[in-house]
């Protein structure tokens, strides 16, 4: 058996088999020293290398050969060397990268977040928040493309397609015929199933779930209800389809079943469910099943409580709201930087009024 690699990134020694990307090492850092990802999905094979977000600047590259790489590098396509030393929130030359791999990847994306279906949850939408510029330099009109009807269950909105590869390799890795793809070349090239096919294998909605951005949504959830109004649960159901986890997360407003979607885990990737496997469900789970009697509800889902999830107050959250604190604490490496307490320069919001025991949206009668 091989000898393990040793590995520093952001000043964090970490030992990882030989051949595990910096990504994933990364990853077993933990917290803000894991680069952000846009394509790179560890359950889909071959995916990573296509956006660049999670660009990483080498300054050592191995003990026998200690030059530094004279690029940053794709942490998700760049595997470790024995002595490698890696710099992602402590490199000066990273943020500027990712802001300027966001401005690239916002170049044809409409700025649309009010009205779609992903804000809340999109990776674009962080992304942006972190790392993009106030304005747009670009001068050009973004690129637009004709609707295309793509089957019953999901709406392709193609303008908002990022190319990251992973719902075709969803397509291609978790069903028995793809039938939607990437066409054309360069500017042109569009996800789309070239002969108006429609894509309704019984774990195409999976795809879905993959996607960073809201270029793929669920029909049966479109413009029902933001994300951040609805209450997340874990419930389970015994599924006859032998591939199909059964273990998913309801997302509910009252006694309402608006959507049905897999688990995520850290790093927004379908988890691992109960059995080993990778936790994807089949479209009858997802799309069918929007009664409770339909599942037994294990209680709510943890989510971060900075998610804008969190902010329905709904969600079993991690730790309390509210309070100013040192993000040093959560994030290792980095100077400290302090959360804002909205009260202290909002003339609207009174402290005596908690925002998070409101039962939904705050009112302007709750302030009287
Ligand atoms: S539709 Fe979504 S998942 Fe598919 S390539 Fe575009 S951005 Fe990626
Ligand atoms: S996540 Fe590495 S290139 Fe996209």
């Amino acid at each position: 058996m091989s000898e393990n690699f040793k590995v520093t990134i952001d000043n964090i020694t970490v030992e990882v088999a030989p051949g595990t990307t910096i990504l994933e090492a990364a990853r077993k850092v933990g917290g803000a020293v894991a680069p952000p990802t846009m394509c790179y999905y560890s359950k889909l094979e071959g995916s990573g290398g296509k956006c660049r977000t999670c660009l990483v600047e080498v300054s050592k590259g191995s003990e026998k050969d200690p030059r530094p790489m004279p690029k940053l590098v794709a942490s998700c396509r760049t595997t470790v060397m024995d002595g490698m030393e890696v710099k992602n929130i402590t490199s000066e030359k990273v943020p500027d990268a990712r802001a300027g791999v966001t401005e690239f990847l916002l170049l044809n994306h409409p700025l649309d977040c009010p009205v779609c279906d992903q804000a809340g949850e999109c990776d674009l939408q962080d992304l942006g928040y972190e790392h993009g510029k106030e304005g747009t330099r670009t001068e050009f009109p973004r690129r637009t493309f004709a609707p295309e009807d793509i089957g019953p269950y999901i709406q392709l909105h193609m303008n908002r397609c990022i190319l990251c590869y992973r719902c075709v390799y969803t397509a291609e890795q978790l069903t028995e015929r793809r039938e939607h793809g990437v066409l054309d070349r360069g500017e042109h090239s569009r996800i789309s199933t070239c002969i108006k096919n429609s894509l309704d294998n019984e774990f195409i909605g999976n795809v879905i779930d993959v996607c960073p951005v809201g270029a793929l949504t669920d029909k049966t959830f479109r413009f029902k209800n933001r994300v951040w109004f609805t209450k997340p649960l874990d419930a389970h159901r015994n599924c006859s389809n032998p591939n199909c986890c059964g273990e998913v997360r309801l997302w509910m407003r009252g006694d309402e079943v608006y959507r049905v979607t897999a688990r995520k885990d850290e790093w927004g990737e379908v988890a691992t469910a109960s059995n080993g496997k990778t936790g994807w469900i089949c479209n009858e789970c997802r799309f069918d099943k929007k009664d409770t009697k339909d599942w037994v509800i294990e209680g709510p889902t943890n989510i971060n409580r900075h998610s804008v999830i969190s902010q329905g107050h709904y969600a079993g959250t991690e730790g309390t709201a509210g309070k100013a604190e040192k993000l040093i604490d959560k994030v290792i490496g980095q100077e400290p930087k302090y959360t804002l307490d909205i009260h202290s320069v909002s003339e609207v919001n009174k402290p005596s009024v908690h925002l998070d025991r409101i039962p939904g949206p705050a009112h302007s009668n709750d302030f009287k």
